[in-house]
């Protein structure tokens, strides 16, 4: 078999997001689009000749035809070995870890996260280095370059490998080996977690609930929580990826995964619910009649982490995205831990997690993991929340209370205005840009402004700067708001407006979070005229 050389012209957009390329799935079906990005990752690492590369997707639509492109692909370009996922499948948790045991040179995952999957809804693909995490900025900006001066790309012309069988074959003169996709990862979580503590809480009679919301956990869930530790037949619901999702949003928040809020707030409902996203990496986190957010979930899982055998040490420290709560520093102030403000996206958390700067790691969006992998990790969040639940006997609500009148409580929320106009949004986030200096010491309501800027990061391990990373507005409350366009919507503009209140006051820590914040909701809107410019009344989605 000889490999074509396809001549082919640079399509525009191809710029990868803070978590590779997604587009909706025609237009990466359109001729030579998948490919041209394809081929721009691998002369962006510098060709693949002689390399072995992890395979795998959620399973959305085209998740199988663009895997056969990618392995004739990668076999025209002189790759040693692809390892895949049986049937197409890897969660990017699952992936990262893969590449790590392995010793991958990197891997391509196919995902649009939590965006609805199908031939009218999203598709996505991203490159991870030979550490198991997303590409640095570095490389990406070398696969955006290339993007726009391809002229060729190489592919194999052969047969379908059969994903379906788990075993090795051959595509031209590189090895295509098919893997089960849950064993390697269950035995890490294994070696991390008290499985036998787990195992007794729920021969106890404790109730969980784990919704896959029909996306890439399913399989992993059920082996886990229901073959291995022994939950109810029945525990994990939506659990056989579909390649629409069951037509649903896969993405694990109060609004998507109302199902599950539902049962979680309903009398005599199971002690402990969770959902993951489209490729497994977010979470939710949700007890009984008990909604933890992100924030709270991330703080809660490093304060009481060494409850787990995998960190009984301790931590090295603790990451956050900036727009993250704050509530995991007074953690790590009260650990006397390093605690870092990183700028949103996993792959900041990169270079902490090499360097042993950080055991744990969290976002707002749902995301919390650690230096197991080099990606966030639903799974291993909810499993970590078991392990504790199991050996402090206490329920989520006992633990959040206990944990806000230590630290007291970080009311925190995020509102999303999608799909709005790009250039109301630009000049929304350019005009704020011109009152950083005007700002300070206005007041709004109860709230005065105390510093407005752009959050601008130096890595502390390998000294780049990445600058225009959100604005921030302090109040002299302690309250903040900030405000970040997203890098991953597919459809306009995404403003993401972020709203905290830090509360001490014993008898304060019960509120309604929206209540609590509202002050600074009506801070946010008046100092950057939202309502005005995006022409809503109201976010379309509150978390
Ligand atoms: C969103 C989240 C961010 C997360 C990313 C990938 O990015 O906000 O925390 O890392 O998805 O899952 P955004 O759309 O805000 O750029
Ligand atoms: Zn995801």
């Amino acid at each position: 078999m000889t490999p074509n050389i396809v001549q082919t012209t640079p399509i525009p957009g191809q710029k990868p997001g803070t978590s590779g390329l997604r587009k909706k799935t025609r237009i990466f079906m359109q001729p030579h689009y998948l490919e041209n990005y394809v081929q721009a990752i691998f002369d962006g690492i510098g060709g693949v000749q002689g390399k072995t590369l992890v395979v795998g997707g959620d399973g959305r639509y085209f998740n199988d035809r663009a895997i056969q492109v990618i392995l004739r692909m990668a076999a025209a370009n002189g790759a040693a070995e692809c390892i895949v996922g049986q049937g197409g499948i890897l969660s990017t948790p699952a992936a990262s870890h893969l590449i790590r045991k392995r010793g991958a040179d990197g891997g391509l995952i196919l995902s649009a996260s939590h965006n609805p999957g199908g031939p009218d809804e999203d598709f996505g693909l991203k490159y991870n280095g030979p550490n198991g995490g997303p590409a640095t900025e570095g490389v990406t900006e070398k696969i955006f370059a290339r993007t726009t001066d391809i002229d060729s790309y190489r592919i194999l012309e052969a047969h379908d490998v059969d994903l379906g069988a788990i075993g090795v074959t051959n595509l031209g003169d590189m090895r295509v080996e098919i893997v089960d996709p849950v064993t390697d990862y269950a035995a890490l979580m294994e070696s991390l977690f008290d499985f036998d503590a787990i195992r007794r809480l729920f021969a106890s009679g404790f109730r969980m609930r784990f919704d896959a919301m029909h996306a890439v956990t399913g399989p992993y869930a059920t082996e886990i929580l229901e073959t291995r530790l022994g939950a109810a037949p029945g525990t994990v619901v939506n659990g056989i990826p579909s390649p629409d999702f069951g037509g649903g949003h896969p993405d694990p928040n109060p609004i998507w995964a109302k199902d599950l809020m539902d049962h979680m707030y309903a009398d005599g409902g199971p002690d402990f619910g969770a959902a993951s996203d489209g490729d497994g990496d977010r979470n939710m986190v949700v007890g009984a009649k008990c909604y933890v957010s992100p924030s709270d979930s991330l703080a809660v899982l490093a304060d009481l982490a060494h409850l787990a055998p995998g960190y009984a040490r301790g931590l090295a420290g603790i990451a956050r995205s900036m727009p993250t709560s704050a509530a995991a520093d007074r953690v790590a102030a009260a650990k006397g831990i390093e605690c870092f403000a990183t700028p949103t996206g996993w792959k900041f958390f990169g270079n902490l997690l090499d360097a042993g700067r950080a055991t744990i790691c969290g976002e707002e969006s749902a995301g919390t993991g650690s230096d197991h992998v080099r990606e966030k990790d639903g799974l291993w969040a909810v499993l970590l929340w078991l392990n504790i639940l199991a050996v402090t006997g206490k329920s989520v609500q006992a633990l959040m209370d206990d944990h806000w009148a230590r630290y007291g409580r970080n009311y925190y929320s995020r509102h999303d205005y999608e799909a709005v106009d790009a250039a109301a949004a630009n000049t929304l986030m350019a005009d704020l840009r011109a009152q950083f200096d005007s700002l300070p010491g206005q007041s709004f309501g109860p709230l005065v402004v105390e510093m407005a800027d752009e959050f601008a990061y130096d890595d502390p391990v390998d000294g780049s700067r990445s600058t225009g990373q959100g604005i921030r507005v302090g109040f002299t409350s302690g309250g903040r708001v900030m405000y970040r366009l997203s890098g991953t919507g597919t459809e306009g503009a995404t403003l993401r407006v972020y709203l905290e209140q830090l509360e001490t006051d014993p008898a304060a820590l019960a509120q309604d979070a929206q209540a609590a914040l509202a002050p600074v909701i009506a801070a946010a809107d008046r100092i950057a005229g939202i309502r005005a410019r995006t022409g809503r009344d109201a976010p379309d989605v509150i978390t």
